[in-house]
């Protein structure tokens, strides 16, 4: 009876499986302490550093030890520890594994991560470490104590460390597992490729003990006078007085937050500059309260449909958009550098873009803060991606909190003007229920933004019919169509196809597109030719000219990417060949044919906004 008091009282303890909290907003401003760089790593495919020989989780055990967070070292020479941190390879933090090890190109499963750092916590300070992200499930312990666990390849996590954190050497043990299974999100299906490991950024933030943990300051829906939003404040003294100072607007906004820490703010505003792509404008703003103090960097904006226009400060835009993936072939494998992003946003405006679709899950937050500066909107989006488990109540559970991650995480950036449910779903009632739950839950998260979703389409002879059920729900009609590729024949066939739209609302193609070998030149039958894609590009402009609601596209892709759906030998060898520049940063005939597109309508709109 004993031992079951210990065990229950120490399942108490330490939590059944305790998930991460809700991230702190804009970490980056924080005072911190980086804990990128080199980390020591175990390669781990049977778990054996999670569970003991009877397949029992070491850290669910009386003792919670065992397992290899213990971070062990032979106590004398009788000791027996089979693994040893110390003396194993390590790995660049961030960055994912596959890319960084030859023999870990292919692996799915357990990798441990292990880095030493020093702390000299102060009393009265509070600690979080925060991960920018890890794919796709990590379970994180620091000087042996379990943190908790985090579910979600693309969204950032932290944990309260200020109890455990020890003055001078900290071991922090990170299992990350990249195992592709059928009722995770993705489920096991992707053409992408599965990185796994620490992919973004880790910190050790040092806070006041009572913080500001969370606000939005944004303008409120369809309003260029008002700002509105919230202050939420965590810790002991709840009830604070807040100034909100926006100095270039001339606006010093006080407030006082309850007793459960939250003030709404509506503050109203006049003589705004207005964030657009042409005109980028951030401007600084300071959040003071009595115990804490943020800086930030907003743009100010609203976006908003009208029957079939799209309306960004009011005024009709087209969305001059290209699709890009978390991945810049010129670096192996995941970004690892604002660097990184910031090469893949300036092809993107090289193209002349004002948009840019970030598929297929949430991307880095960096991501969204240089599409902020430069002066891009954007598309964000969850990886609800192709055949999910719809019936799987855990599995809607981690959309839903995928999706609230991301719009808590990138409510404050004005160039996100989208939140996409997912991507080319196969339509049944249990998706449509599934998907349908997820635009509310974008709704109820964030009224100010349009919320879509890559939708399903289907032919009869030449007439392409957009009648998803989902469109109902969702603010403009995006679909996927690979005329000239997939269906449809040879580009010069492309013309004849016409789109029949259930819903008068605006059509942002989501996909469209055609692979190309880099340097590969034939007639423009020859599939895989540069001359192939850009005549696909040419007569898709002609087909597409045609729906009377188009209001932008994002073609199918920025950059070649790996996939280990695309082995052809000779024209793919692991890479989907549908970008417009390869993965040897060549720009191919059809980037031309896109920019030039793109040129004409740009030149039309201004028209059409001075009329
Ligand atoms: C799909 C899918 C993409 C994929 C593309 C392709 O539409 O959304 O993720 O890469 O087609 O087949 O290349």
């Amino acid at each position: 009876m004993r031992k079951f008091i210990i065990y229950f009282v120490l399942l108490i303890t330490c939590g059944f499986q305790s998930y991460a909290q809700e991230v702190i907003q804009n970490i980056s401003s924080r005072k911190n302490i980086s804990l990128n760089g080199r980390w020591n790593y175990i390669v781990d495919p049977y778990q054996n550093g999670y569970f003991d020989y009877r397949r029992m989780a070491f850290d669910e055990s009386e003792t919670g030890n065992g397992g290899y967070y213990d971070d062990k070292q032979p106590k004398d020479k009788t000791d027996l520890v089979e693994y040893d941190f110390d003396h194993s390879p390590s790995l660049n933090v961030p960055g994912d594994w596959n890319s960084q090890k030859e023999d870990l190109k292919l692996y799915e499963g357990a990798v441990w991560y292990r880095r030493l750092f020093n702390a000299t916590p102060q009393k009265g300070k509070k600690y979080i470490i925060y991960f920018a992200a890890a794919n796709y499930e990590a379970h994180v312990y620091l000087n042996g104590k379990k943190l908790g666990m985090h579910k979600g390849g693309f969204t950032a996590f932290q944990f309260d460390v200020t109890e455990l954190l020890k003055l001078g050497a900290n071991s922090l043990v990170v299992m990350v597992d990249n195992t592709r299974k059928q009722d995770e999100v993705p489920t096991i299906n992707t053409d992408w490729w599965n990185y796994g490991g620490i992919t973004r950024d880790v910190y050790l933030a040092e806070l006041p003990d009572t913080y500001l943990a969370d606000y939005k300051i944004q303008l409120a829906k369809n309003n260029l006078k008002e700002i509105s939003g919230f202050i939420q404040i965590k810790g002991n003294q709840k009830e604070q007085k807040v100034t909100i100072n926006i100095p270039e607007a001339g606006i010093k906004f006080n407030t006082n937050t309850n007793d459960k820490g939250y003030a709404a703010i509506n503050i109203p505003v006049k003589n705004l500059i207005n964030w657009s792509p042409e005109n980028p404008k951030l401007y600084q703003v300071n959040i003071k309260t009595e115990t804490d103090a943020v800086e930030d960097k907003i743009g100010f904006r609203t976006i908003s449909t009208k029957g079939k226009d799209i309306l960004l400060n009011g005024k009709s835009v087209f969305l001059r958009g290209i699709a890009i993936h978390d991945e810049n072939p010129l670096i192996p494998g995941r970004p690892r550098s604002e660097a990184d992003l910031r090469m893949l946003l300036t092809w993107a405006k090289e193209l002349n873009c004002n948009y840019v679709r970030l598929a297929h899950y949430p991307h880095n937050e960096k991501m969204m803060r240089l599409a902020d500066e430069m002066g891009l909107m954007v598309w964000a989006e969850v990886p609800v991606y192709w055949t999910i488990s719809w019936e799987n109540p855990e599995t809607y559970k981690n959309a839903a909190k995928q999706l609230t991650d991301l719009i808590e995480l990138d409510k404050n950036r004005a160039s996100v003007i989208i939140w996409s449910v997912g991507n080319e779903t196969p339509v049944s009632e249990p998706r449509n229920k599934f998907m349908g739950n997820l635009v509310d839950k974008a709704k109820s998260l964030d009224d100010t933004r349009l919320v879509a979703a890559a939708l399903e389409l289907h032919r009869e002879g030449n007439i392409v019919h957009v009648d998803d059920v989902l469109g109902e729900k969702l603010d403009i009609v995006s679909f996927n169509e690979y005329a000239g590729w997939y269906w449809g024949g040879t580009p010069k066939e492309i013309p004849q196809y016409k789109f029949e739209i259930k819903y008068p609302k605006p059509v942002v193609i989501s996909e469209l597109g055609g692979a190309a070998l880099a340097g590969f030149h034939g007639d423009q039958d020859t599939r895989w030719t540069e001359e192939y894609q850009e005549a696909l590009y040419e007569n898709q402009f002609k087909m597409l000219d045609q729906i009377d609601g188009l209001r932008g596209m994002t073609p199918w892709i920025l950059v070649d990417f790996r996939s280990p759906r695309r082995p052809h030998p000779i024209y793919q060898n692991f890479w989907n060949r549908k970008g417009l520049i390869s993965d040897t940063g060549v720009k191919k005939k059809a980037f031309f044919a896109l920019k030039s597109y793109y040129e004409k309508v740009e030149k039309k709109y201004a028209n059409n906004s001075n009329k």
